[in-house]
């Protein structure tokens, strides 16, 4: 699908309407990573515990409770983002990963910041841009949208690559896709591809 899959250091958007699979596309891929021995971070801006997230994601296969907590660091950023304090996120996120050192990482979802930052958003995007450049990691960025505006144009102008998730009504049925957008660094195959979310995660099918 994404030949060579996301370069490392690189920053991509997933973006897609509620339920189109954003955070079971993030958790696969770190726990992906963490199966080849990779590190992982998941920072939680939603304000979740731990436990309730992996009894949510405990449906699919590729969960191995073993890496959750080892491999796999769980951050949960609400308290500090409710305090709507744009260092201190910001602070809290760069410690992290620097003591860690994971090659992946996932922040979902941001858009959800805006609503505490309001004024201060705009600069906390750009201050994050820099700040993920100076990770040797891959950094997933999580966006919800609406059909209206299929992803959030302020975040993609901080990220290296986008892509869009569809859950799209047909008819009574609904039909999954995925749509690279954009991707520095790598060659891709333009279009909308389709895409099955089962007890084994999300599977892609090129050109389908
Ligand atoms: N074991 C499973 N098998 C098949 N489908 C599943 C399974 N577990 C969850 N799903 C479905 O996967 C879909 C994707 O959910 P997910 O939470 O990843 O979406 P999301 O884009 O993160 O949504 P939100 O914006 O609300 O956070 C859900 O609609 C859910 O019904
Ligand atoms: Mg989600």
């Amino acid at each position: 699908m994404l030949e060579g899959g996301i370069p490392v250091p690189s920053s991509v958007l997933i973006s897609g309407e509620t339920g189109s699979g954003k955070t079971t596309l993030c958790m696969q891929y770190l726990f992906k990573g963490a199966e080849l021995g990779e590190r992982g971070i998941y920072f939680m801006a939603l304000s979740e515990p731990a436990e309730l997230m992996l009894r949510f994601i405990s449906t699919y296969e590729f969960v191995d409770h073993r890496h959750f907590g080892t491999l796999i660091r769980y951050i949960d950023l609400g308290e500090v983002i409710e305090k709507g304090d744009e260092d201190e996120i910001l602070e809290l996120m760069d410690r992290e990963v620097r003591s860690f050192m994971p090659r992946r990482i996932v922040i979902d979802s941001l858009p959800f910041i805006r609503t505490v930052l309001k004024d201060g958003y705009n600069r906390f995007l750009f201050r994050l841009g820099a700040i993920m450049k100076s990770w040797d990691s891959a950094v997933l960025i999580t966006a919800e949208s609406r059909s209206s505006t299929p992803y959030p144009q302020d975040i993609a102008c901080i990220t290296d690559g986008v892509i869009i998730l569809y859950n799209m009504e047909i008819g009574r049925t609904r039909r999954r896709s995925l749509e690279i957008l954009k991707m520095m660094g790598t060659s891709h195959r333009a279009g909308k591809h389709a895409l099955d979310i089962t007890s084994k995660g999300i599977t892609v099918y090129p050109g389908l």
